[in-house]
């Protein structure tokens, strides 16, 4: 992940901002920057690799300069280089940004032929220089900034400086997290609490769609309207933690709304957003002759493997077995020569998972692990390791590291397609576009709980919950019943919406809540079928799709509304609603919701 730093201050602030980024250093980067208003000028200051490579910079080239911003880059548009290092800037405005500016190609045409001059591959080298073309058309730099926002489409946290303005800069909070920090007539920008620990624990915390102008004796919040807005000052706890909950009540709502943010990193670790394709490494096998893909993994991960089975047959072509780990290595499964054995584990360290690697590894198949934690045992035993760059996730359910497993896994999906000759490049570039867009669709949908918190007073009186889905949805099923029997300890059961006719349908009466999760997509009409079956019997359905209520033909207790989406990218966002209905159920029971009962983070135990 990114992280974002900013500073008016009383003094020099490029050594502060280098400090600051050291207390972001846990997010993970492969460059640095920081940039300053000397003179009325603006400086800046890059280099590739290690903080200790930017400091080292400033020691042979000091920046001045009371206001400045800086940032530590995790190589998305670009490859990670000091061309492509932030902060980026035009003739008079000076930028950080984390997250995706989903339309940087066609404001970047436009800016050229404005006469812009680009001089990196990155996505946020537009918004300095759309600020600038709205500067020299009059507006001064706030309003040019709120045009500039209104033209900008993704999800992006940004810190903002001026030549010429040393007492002014700006933020942004559009699906990345960003926080104000409040000095002795100085102001603070931090991606969060952790980076303004050094100097301040008062906070505020920008909701979606804020920004804001800050000079050293004043600060204003606006919302994406350009309405005044009050938020909370707080004071964080920040300063002993590497990791803390910010504005959240629990780690995992705070993780539940990273995954905009999150999302976006992975997903562009592994793409080319400049060509609008992915770029994966090379797995070492060739992936055009791969006689099978094997995938094994426990709990939450497991439905991340399913969803990947789904996509790989689908759109790959490919056969793909899958089994919990568990399971897989005590049936003794025959492995295919020259097969490709792929492991997901947010911890790096299951045992279960672990001991099938072994057992995969020792039957020849090409190890591939989809791991949260770089350097785990899981991901030192494989031959290839695809992170997952969802940060430190400290609930024990898990949320943020589930979608970053689906997101690199249908990147995974895509490339081997494309390897099997199954994926033409405008396909490609059409799915690659659904997954860009995901982030802005869950910051959608985060903008409204109360629906939720609903929801949680019906469901904390139940005794049991189905949760229902076809196709890619089922997957999606399994995991909403998890997250809620693991954290509210109701019983709950996934199942296949098909299934339900054998058997389980016995379970329906009018106490039985019944979440159905159905995209408008091809199986919608099958599964309207099973709906009509529970209704009859007195079953209380939500329904979670983005069909209308009344295209059903039966009564729904509830109607969780989605986004239109990609059929490709529904696993992606339908996760969300499912993570949200356990969570305010868990928090309305009195539950431990970030250590539920009897649970681990890492089951270290088979
Ligand atoms: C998920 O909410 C659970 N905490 C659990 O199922 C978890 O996914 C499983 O134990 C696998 O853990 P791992 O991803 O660290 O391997």
């Amino acid at each position: 992940m990114c992280g974002i730093v900013g500073i008016l201050g009383a003094k020099p602030v490029a050594e502060d901002l280098v400090d600051a980024l050291r207390r972001l250093e846990y997010r993970g980067y492969d460059s640095a920057g920081v940039a300053t208003v000397e003179n009325g000028h603006l400086e800046r200051r890059r280099a590739e690799g290690k903080l200790r490579n930017l400091s080292e910079r400033l020691m042979r080239e000091p920046l001045a300069g009371k206001a400045g911003i800086g940032h530590t880059r995790w190589a998305t548009h670009g490859a990670p280089s000091e061309r492509n290092a932030h902060p980026h800037m035009s003739e008079n405005v000076c930028v950080v940004h984390n997250g995706i500016i989903e339309n940087f190609r066609e404001l970047r045409e436009e800016l050229t032929r404005a006469g812009a001059v680009f001089a990196s591959d990155t996505d946020t080298e537009v918004v300095a220089h759309l600020i600038s073309y709205e500067m020299r058309k009059g507006a001064e730099p706030v309003e040019a900034t709120r045009n500039a926002l209104g033209r900008l489409r993704g999800a992006f946290a940004l810190a903002i400086i001026f030549a010429g303005h040393d007492n002014l800069m700006i933020g942004a909070r559009e699906g990345s997290p960003l926080a104000v920090g409040h000095g002795d007539q100085q102001m603070f920008l931090g991606s969060d609490a952790i980076a303004l620990a050094p100097f301040t624990d008062k906070v505020t915390y920008l909701e979606e769609g804020d920004w804001v102008v800050l000079h050293r004796e004043s600060f204003e919040i606006r919302d994406r309207q350009g309405r005044k807005v009050e938020r909370p000052m707080l004071t964080s706890q920040a300063s002993g933690f590497l990791v803390d909950k910010g504005n959240h009540r629990h780690f995992m709502l705070k993780e539940i709304h990273e995954q905009a943010e999150v999302i976006s990193h992975t997903l562009t670790n592994y793409m080319d957003m400049a060509a609008g394709t992915v770029r994966f490494p090379d797995l070492g096998v060739d992936l055009a002759t791969v006689p099978r893909i094997t995938i094994s993994a426990c709990g939450t991960a497991y439905y991340a493997g399913l969803v990947a089975k789904y996509w790989l047959e689908r759109y790959a072509r490919i056969p793909v077995e899958i089994d919990v780990a568990s399971e897989l290595r005590y049936r003794e499964a025959p492995m295919p020569e020259g097969g490709l054995a792929v492991f997901v584990s947010q911890s790096g360290e299951t045992a279960d998972t672990l001991a099938t690697l072994r057992y995969c590894k020792a039957a020849g198949q090409r190890i591939v692990s989809v791991v949260n934690v770089r350097n785990s045992t899981i991901a030192r035993e494989s031959h290839v390791v695809l992170p997952t760059l969802a940060g430190p996730e400290i609930g024990v359910a898990s949320t943020k590291a589930f979608t970053c497993q689906l997101s690199a896994l249908a990147c995974l999906a895509l490339a081997v397609a494309r390897a099997r000759g199954q994926l033409s490049e405008e396909r490609e570039r059409e799915l690659v576009r659904a997954l860009v867009e995901v982030p802005r669709h869950l910051t959608s949908l985060l903008r409204d709980e109360r629906r939720y918190e609903e929801l949680a007073h019906w469901f904390s009186k139940a005794k049991d919950v189905l949760y229902l889905g076809r196709g890619l949805s089922y997957p999606i099923a399994l995991e909403g019943a998890l997250k809620l029997k693991e954290i509210s300890y109701i019983h709950a059961e996934g199942y296949a919406a098909g299934e339900m006719k054998h058997g389980p349908i016995a379970l329906i009466d009018e106490k039985v809540p019944v979440v159905v999760v159905a995209p408008n997509d091809d199986l919608f009409e099958k599964t309207v079928s099973n709906m009509q079956e529970v209704a009859a019997r007195g079953g209380q359905i939500v329904l979670v799709s983005d069909a209308d209520r009344d295209s059903i033909g039966c009564e729904v207790a509830a109607h969780i509304r989605m986004p239109a989406l990609h059929p490709f990218v529904t696993p992606l966002v339908y996760a969300l609603p499912m993570q949200l209905i356990a969570y305010h159920t868990a928090v309305l029971m009195g539950t431990d919701v970030d250590q539920p009962r009897n649970l681990a983070k890492s089951v270290t135990v088979e």
